[in-house]
């Protein structure tokens, strides 16, 4: 059992940990215009090993969002990637415990599908602007007025709206899921712009929907904007624009490829281009810039405010001894319907690759 006090570790084990550290982040900023050193490294090895010590300890492990800081990720990460990825490394984890460094609903996803398990926050504050955009009133409301469509939430919600939907969907499946339900008219909630997205798509497609929607948008995605693309494309002859589905349709039809974090960053990783335009979190192009060092970005990315509030320190306090605050607890009979609708989606999703 750990202690409070933290624990000693040797030159020896302070110096490999630096070295591990240092291999993994010195292409990435540590904070604005300065990379990653060895003495930054040294600074906090004390920390990411007494994080990895105490996940031996609980039989804990760490789910990290690509959005969240590298020193997380690649410091005392289990898995990292997109919201797909981790709600099946959720649902797959025989984990004590969880420490999902990400947003509250991320984590609560993760208590929907890992029910048995601690699942704990970093900082209670993470919210998301799509998430907290819409309350599971309001999508009760939406379904009285539309009693035929089919209830389709975006993964970026809360428990209780994942619970009155029918089935959730994350930016990987988004497309194929809506394109295969039976039900033509689809209420989808919370992303006005992926919604719209999804209207463009199912019209490329041939496929027929009446998709109403909510008034959510992504504080960060929705900000990016077309005349930047031309401007980046007029600068950087080659470029490749890259977008995420959260972005506006007019931000999307003017992008070369648009997808969720984890098809974005294989795109990049696939794509031989002089410059890449990445519309999405910076902490994508952080870990491209650890994974795939020699790519080349243009400025473009924004920082995700809600994301920013993970940090080592928070996450080693959320294992050693979590407030009631950082612990994610939810009603089991709303837990269970809300566990319906992302079955659904596991079993609606085509398997690739
Ligand atoms: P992904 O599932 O594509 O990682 O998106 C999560 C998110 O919050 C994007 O803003
Ligand atoms: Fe929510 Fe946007 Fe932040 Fe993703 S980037 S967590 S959608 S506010």
């Amino acid at each position: 059992m750990s202690t409070l006090s933290p624990p000693i570790f040797t030159p020896a084990e302070l110096d490999a940990e630096t070295e591990r550290l240092f291999r993994k982040l010195m292409h990435v900023d540590c904070e604005p215009g300065k990379q990653w050193n060895y003495e930054a490294c040294r600074a906090i090895a004390p920390l990411t090993l007494e994080i990895n010590q105490l996940k031996r300890e609980q039989n804990a492990i760490i789910l990290a969002h690509s959005y969240v800081e590298p020193e997380i990720i690649y410091g005392v990460g289990d898995f990292t990637g997109d919201s797909y990825f981790l709600s099946l490394k959720a649902k797959e984890a025989r984990a004590a415990k969880i420490v999902f460094a990400g947003v509250v609903f991320m984590a609560e996803t993760a208590k929907i599908l890992s029910p048995d398990a601690v699942v704990v926050v970093p900082d209670h504050n993470s919210g998301c602007s799509l998430a907290d955009s819409i309350t599971g009133d309001d999508v009760k409301k939406m379904k009285a007025l539309y009693p035929n469509a089919a209830v389709v939430c975006y993964i970026n919600s809360t428990a209780e709206v994942k619970a009155e939907s029918d089935v959730c969907v994350t930016s990987g499946n988004v497309y194929d899921i809506v394109a295969g339900l039976p039900q033509r008219q689809i209420l989808f909630v919370p992303d006005r712009l992926m919604a719209e997205n999804v209207r463009s798509e199912m019209k490329r497609r041939g496929v027929d929907k009446d998709i109403v929607s909510s008034d959510g948008t992504c504080m960060v995605h929705d900000q990016f904007d077309v005349s930047k693309i031309t401007e980046a494309r007029a600068r950087f002859p080659g470029l490749k624009v890259v977008a995420h589905p959260e972005c506006t349709p007019e931000v999307a039809s003017a992008a070369d490829f648009v997808g969720s974090t984890g098809a974005m960053m294989k795109y990049v990783k696939t794509t031989p281009a002089p410059y890449f335009l990445m519309l999405t979190e910076c902490g994508l192009v952080a870990r491209l810039q650890v994974e795939d060092p020699e790519k080349r970005f243009i400025g473009g990315c924004r920082m995700c405010p809600y994301m920013k509030l993970n940090s080592l320190e928070k996450v080693r306090d959320a294992l050693l001894a979590p407030r009631p605050d950082q612990i994610i607890t939810l009603d089991e009979d709303l837990r269970q319907r809300a566990a319906h609708s992302i079955e659904r989606m596991f079993e609606l999703t085509p398997k690739k690759d």
